[in-house]
């Protein structure tokens, strides 16, 4: 399996995105429409829309979360690309991840030489059990559904055996946390867009308006230690250790190696690409690591022929914190047991040696599940080129995203290179 190579090289040479967030009237067609509108506007020679041949969306569960199946065509008509074929890919949370890896492998295989690829998803129109009991569909509802599983439940199984391996605190989750919403802060697509001193100040001011007991948190651990404040959800996962509910969309503009100095003068080669499957949770050996996650980046970083230490950027999974750290170890950025560490001692900030979801991750941008995977290579796609602003990662020209769906019965990763 190791050391595959594309049958031809892919470049991707546009990415936008929707504002993530809840968005009470909208659909995701018109998310779908302005992620479209972003990834267009973004390719530097421009874009005839005519040019695409194909399109490949990720999308969860529009069936169950907005009474609408059969999504892809939609999306290819309200962009204006019918007839071109449209195809859904449902991979739970990394559905879009695995549209991207799709529509690298359609034009590898010489059928297309331009294709888009991206992922919607509108979550908010739900109350947050009927969300919570679609999310758990992506489980083993054999087994693990009727057993009373969630996922706050499933990554909370998976934190407390990190614990109890490893030694890690509630603590040590709560610094993904706090960094997390602090690089979402400067970030303007962010469901959140705050720090936790932001947050925390906004609860004083709306108590004080409202003449209620001002809390007094004396820092952001008091703050989230806070039973009120930051309630446990699973233990030990509480508020500000999950990903929100959220709405959003992302598209991607993937053409073939050859054509890209066509479109921009800084494409972004795709020169990794790995995906695996694994059981589901309850058939596991191990909690504390995803097989699915450790072939899949085995299998990109081979075909890339990079090494972890070589990845200067990285947008991984983190739909609870606990699973920021696991996928520090399973990318190999740090042994097993050594992730806790790296996140208490700050390595994967924006301004550390590894910065890990520079774009806030799911935690603060928001996990719209079907747009997750290709909202993370909007932000890549804006680091190697140096467009990240504040969050900028000085001088990255190789990128990676981690993309997990479920508790990792699904992982897709992806390499990406900014050649000068
Ligand atoms: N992190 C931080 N704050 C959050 C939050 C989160 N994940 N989710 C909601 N909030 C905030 C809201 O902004 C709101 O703040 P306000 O009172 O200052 O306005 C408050 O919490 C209540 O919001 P609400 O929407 O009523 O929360 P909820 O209790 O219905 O939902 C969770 C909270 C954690 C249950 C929900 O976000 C959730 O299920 N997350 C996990 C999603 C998931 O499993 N995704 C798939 C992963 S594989």
């Amino acid at each position: 399996m190791s050391n595959r190579r594309l049958g031809r090289g892919v470049a991707v040479v546009g990415a936008g995105m929707s504002k993530f967030g809840a968005f009470p009237g909208l659909a995701t067609r018109d998310l779908f429409v302005e992620a479209f509108q972003e990834m267009r506007a973004s390719v530097d020679r421009g874009l005839d829309p005519r040019d695409i041949e194909a399109l490949y969306i990720g999308n969860y569960s529009s069936d169950l979360f907005e009474s609408q199946g059969h999504t892809a065509p939609i999306m290819a008509d309200w962009v204006g690309l019918a007839p071109r074929p449209a195809t859904r890919v449902e991979d739970a949370c990394a559905s879009s991840g695995v549209a991207l890896r799709e529509g690298i492998l359609a034009i590898a295989s010489g059928l297309y030489d331009v294709v888009l690829a991206g992922g919607i998803e509108k979550m908010t129109d739900l109350p947050t059990e009927r969300v919570t009991d679609t999310l758990a569909t992506a489980g083993d509802a054999l087994y693990e559904i009727p057993a009373g599983f969630t996922f706050p439940g499933f990554y909370a199984a998976m934190a407390t055996a990190y614990m109890a391996r490893y030694g890690a605190t509630p603590e040590t989750f709560m610094q993904v946390g706090l960094k997390n919403h602090d690089n979402g802060s400067l970030n303007d697509k962010a469901q959140f867009g705050a720090t936790l001193r932001q947050i925390m100040d906004r609860k004083i001011a709306s108590a004080r308006a409202k003449g209620r007991p001002v809390p007094n948190w004396a820092d952001e651990m008091a703050f989230l230690h806070d039973d009120g404040a930051n309630p446990v959800i699973a233990w030990p996962m509480r508020l500000f250790d999950c990903s929100p509910i959220s709405d959003g969309a992302a598209a991607l503009l993937l053409v073939a190696e050859e054509l890209a100095l066509s479109f921009t003068d800084e494409p972004l080669y795709v020169i990794g690409s790995g995906q695996a499957s694994d059981v589901a949770l309850h058939d596991r050996a191990e909690l504390t690591t995803l097989r699915a996650a450790r072939l899949a980046g085995q299998q990109a970083y081979d075909m890339a022929g990079v090494t972890p230490a070589d990845i200067q950027v990285a947008e991984v999974h983190d739909c609870f914190t606990i699973a920021e750290i696991i996928a520090t170890e399973d990318l190999d950025f740090f042994p097993p047991g050594e992730g806790r560490r790296a996140a208490e001692e700050g390595q994967t900030a924006r301004t550390g040696p590894r910065p890990v979801n520079t774009s806030g991750g799911l935690k603060s941008k928001g996990h719209p599940v079907g747009a997750s995977g290709a909202g993370q290579v909007v932000e890549i796609w804006k680091q190697l080129r140096g467009e990240a602003g504040e969050r900028q990662v000085p001088g990255a020209t190789l990128g990676l995203t981690h993309n997990v769906g479920g508790t990792g019965q699904t992982c897709v990763v992806h390499i990406f290179e900014r050649r000068d």
